[in-house]
């Protein structure tokens, strides 16, 4: 493969921000766009290169911002539109990039053009959204689930017809075959790209179009009772459809209509086969479409292993690999694997061959906090209160320092935050080289320092139920050999045939920092080691 100089989005690491509860500035209780630039310096301290921020765009919440009432505005409560500008000032100024959300699958159902479509059959825009007549016998159009509970269809009555929502009645699916629809959400994509943002994580693009013929979902053989609603069918009609690859090529068409490195990066939950079209045919659709495994494999290291080649195995030729250990949708990785194991998933996050994304308060080990019945917030945890679905836990507010409200906000912050925040801060673990924060800040700079971190191949040497390794190289440059334990008990690595010699640059303890290590390694639970390779071993490049 030729040796091409890789763009931003490739060498650099993305910061997702869930504004609401970053930083409040005006005590109003929620996370503003002032309160994000003030906390710039963290951010730039930290060593990340683009931060994507969760919608920011005027909205009546019923989903936290990603039911947009005005694809080009902001909503008051994260600030003016003016705050959106310093805030990319800024933002660049110190060299770093900027991505907003896109939300192309649905609207508010208050947005402007849902109002005109409902407003009779006749409109102009009836047609935007996807309108269906009851079936003579009663029933609804078809089977489709909605993913936050319930029919996805929801009967008009003034109009007399059902219209669709993925996800809630208050978010209508726009109706993507509809080429005005496109065209209307191509050029929201340039107001904010003329504007000089650096791309675009777009919400659900695997949603956006629907089988033509509406055919019911089947049912899925696999379901239990414990699983959201929406898994009792398989939403092989409703979901990843073919024409959404001409959509994504176009959508990226847009990006290049403006010069600079701009980014479409794609949330795609789907297995890999299906994950990786989403590259398009010669890597003309997403940058990056975001790889979700680490956050949805159990945490075994055989597993999570043969994933990761399976991953690398799938890839397009020049398709560039990413990795995602929690966002505002999911448990934090904290309480998902425990605060131990949390470390040595930063050493794999930071240590593998593609573009990691980190979620705000993971860099200290921020959990998920339990929130009380009657404070829940998530329309998703009280759709489906019998089945732990709140995503409130994972959204809590970022802990700055010991402070009252650790310093988020000088209001009653719009979700409680975790109790622990005395202990478990931004300001007590820079002070602290072995905590979280200072292990996160070192690996993300040696992945800066080094090209074969941030650019290098990938090979596994070995894994078992305990351990994975693999090696990162790049020729020119030193070689790294990454040892993790995913479990607390000891383990050993000799992997056969694999003589090596080399000095450990980073432990998740920090214990063995400086050691030299080589052929056997008798590893302690919860260890991780990232290992700089002596030059001329005999299976380096
Ligand atoms: C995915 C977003 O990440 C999630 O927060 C939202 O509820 C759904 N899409 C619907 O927009």
């Amino acid at each position: 493969m030729a040796d091409t100089k890789k763009a931003w989005w490739q060498t650099g690491i993305i910061y997702q921000v869930y504004p609401r509860s970053f930083q409040d500035s005006n005590g109003d209780g929620v996370g503003d766009l002032k309160g994000i630039l003030e906390r710039l310096d963290h951010l730039q301290w930290l060593g990340v290169d683009a931060i994507w921020l969760s919608p920011v765009f005027p909205s009546p919440m019923a989903d936290f911002g990603y039911d947009i009432s005005d694809y080009t505005g902001i909503h008051p409560l994260f600030g003016r539109p003016e705050d959106l500008d310093a805030l990319l000032q800024a933002v660049h100024e110190r060299g770093m990039k900027l991505l907003l959300d896109l939300v192309p699958n649905h609207t508010s159902d208050q947005h402007a053009w849902f109002l005109e479509s409902r407003s009779s059959r006749d409109s102009p825009k009836r047609n935007w959204y996807i309108w269906q007549n009851a079936p003579a016998d009663g029933s609804l159009p078809n089977n489709w689930l909605s993913v936050f509970g319930g029919s996805a269809w929801e009967w008009d009555g003034p109009s007399q017809q059902y219209y669709y929502h993925s996800f809630l009645k208050e978010q209508p699916d726009l109706n993507w075959r509809n080429p005005a629809v496109q065209e209307a959400m191509f050029n929201v994509m340039r107001y904010w790209l003329q504007k000089g943002v650096d791309g675009f994580r777009v919400d659900v693009l695997w949603f956006i179009f629907k089988d033509e013929q509406l055919r019911n979902n089947p049912p899925n053989p696999d379901y239990a009772q414990h699983m959201p609603a929406f898994d009792q069918l398989l939403p092989v009609y409703s979901t990843d459809q073919p024409e959404v690859q001409e959509i994504t090529r176009k959508m990226r068409g847009v990006l290049e209509e403006f010069d600079g490195d701009r980014v479409l990066v794609a949330e795609v939950y789907l297995p890999i086969k299906q994950l990786v079209t989403y590259y398009g045919i010669d890597n003309k659709g997403a940058h990056l479409p975001f790889n979700f495994l680490l956050l949805s494999l159990p945490w075994d290291a055989l597993q999570i292993a043969t994933t990761i080649d399976q991953y690398e195995g799938a890839l397009p030729a020049d398709g560039w690999p990413n990795w995602v250990l929690s966002n505002h949708d999911r448990p934090r990785i904290a309480s998902r694997v425990g605060a131990e194991q949390a470390r040595i998933a930063a050493m794999l996050l930071l240590t593998l061959r593609g573009t990691p994304t980190i979620y705000y308060g993971d860099e200290i080990g921020m959990r998920d906090v339990a929130i009380p019945f009657d404070e829940i917030k998530d329309p998703q945890g009280l759709n489906m209160p019998d089945k732990n679905l709140s995503r409130d836990p994972a959204r809590t507010p970022m802990q700055w320092d010991g402070s009252r409200n650790a310093s988020f906000t000088d209001g009653s912050p719009w979700l409680r935050l975790d109790k622990n925040f005395a202990r478990v801060n931004v300001r007590a673990q820079k002070e602290n080289n072995s905590s979280m924060l200072s292990l996160y800040r070192r690996l993300i700079s040696l992945r800066r320092q080094e090209p074969a971190l941030s650019e290098g191949t990938y090979t596994s040497v070995y894994a078992d139920n305990q351990l994975l390794s693999f090696i990162r190289q790049k020729e020119g440059s030193p070689s790294f050999l990454v040892v993790l334990n995913l479990t607390h008990r000891p383990c050993y690595f000799r992997p056969a045939g694999f003589p090596f010699g080399g000095t450990v640059e980073i432990s998740a303890s920090g214990e063995w920092e400086g050691s030299t290590v080589s052929n056997v390694i008798a590893l302690e639970g919860d260890e991780g080691l990232l290992i700089r390779l002596d030059a001329h071993q005999p299976f380096l490049l």
